[in-house]
């Protein structure tokens, strides 16, 4: 049995007091939401007051990148021992925002999630096609290029510590939810490439979430596909009800 993850990426959203304002509505309402892990990934400089506003309950905090490398001059990077320093237990890796405006690549990609192994961190990893990719017939070759380039250069002792996010670019901030029967279609193809590359129990354990324009109303369909182990929230989980009521799908 998978147990779900329910993740928020804030994105380049909330100062410190709108965090702390955030958990103080957000926290009763998941209280009892033990059928899942629930992750809330704010901008760095907010870190602290959401762990703060965490304590004593079973809420997540995590980083929306991670520097590959533990300190150094790499001006604007946060590494990952200042990220778990921050208290914080989870990165997401390789959003397709970081790919599209940063740079990012599936060989950045890897090193970034080896670095949270390192540094204790869960990785959150995303991948994802565009939306040519899919009219044009790729998205299979696309989820198995990223996955090969970005993920399959990880041990199977560090695979089995990440969580995967598929999320197509196209359904990111466009209120385009793929069908869950286009997303399943891609967690299969993604969970196929894993049973190849680190065999049957990595495949059955390795926890798949989807991301993009998931809502309250849609995550229900969404978390009834045996496929789905999760969502990743952007817009939708800045508001602690509507988030809530994702997470309690
Ligand atoms: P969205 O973003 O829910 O606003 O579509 C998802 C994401 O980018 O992780």
């Amino acid at each position: 049995m998978r147990k779900p993850v329910m993740a928020g990426n804030w994105k380049m959203y909330k100062t410190p007091a709108e965090t702390t304002a955030f958990f103080e509505k957000f926290r009763p309402l998941v209280a009892a939401s033990g059928h899942c892990e629930i992750v809330i990934a704010p901008p760095f400089t907010n870190l602290a007051a959401a762990v703060a506003a965490v304590q004593g309950t079973a809420i997540h905090i995590g980083a929306q990148n991670i520097a590959w490398a533990k300190e150094g001059a790499f001006t604007g990077e946060i590494s990952g021992p200042m990220i778990a320093a921050a208290g914080a237990t989870h990165a997401i890796v390789g959003h397709s925002e970081r790919r599209q405006y940063f740079g990012e690549t599936d060989e950045t990609v890897l090193k970034r999630t080896q670095a949270a192994l390192e540094y204790g961190l869960t990785p959150i990893v995303c991948v994802g096609e565009r939306l040519d990719d899919r009219e044009s017939g790729k998205t299979e070759a696309v989820l198995v290029s990223q996955f090969q380039k970005g993920i399959a250069g990880l041990t199977a002792q560090q695979f089995a510590k990440i969580v995967i996010a598929y999320e197509p670019v196209w359904a990111i901030g466009t209120g385009k939810t793929a069908t869950p029967e286009i997303a399943a279609d891609a967690h299969r193809a993604i969970r196929a490439e894993v049973r190849e590359k680190y065999g049957k129990e990595a495949a059955d354990s390795i926890r798949i979430l989807y991301g993009g324009s998931v809502k309250p109303d849609n995550a229900r369909v969404l978390m009834a596909q045996p496929e789905i182990d999760g969502v990743l929230v952007g817009g939708a989980a800045l508001d602690p009800v509507g988030f809530a009521s994702i997470v309690n799908f």
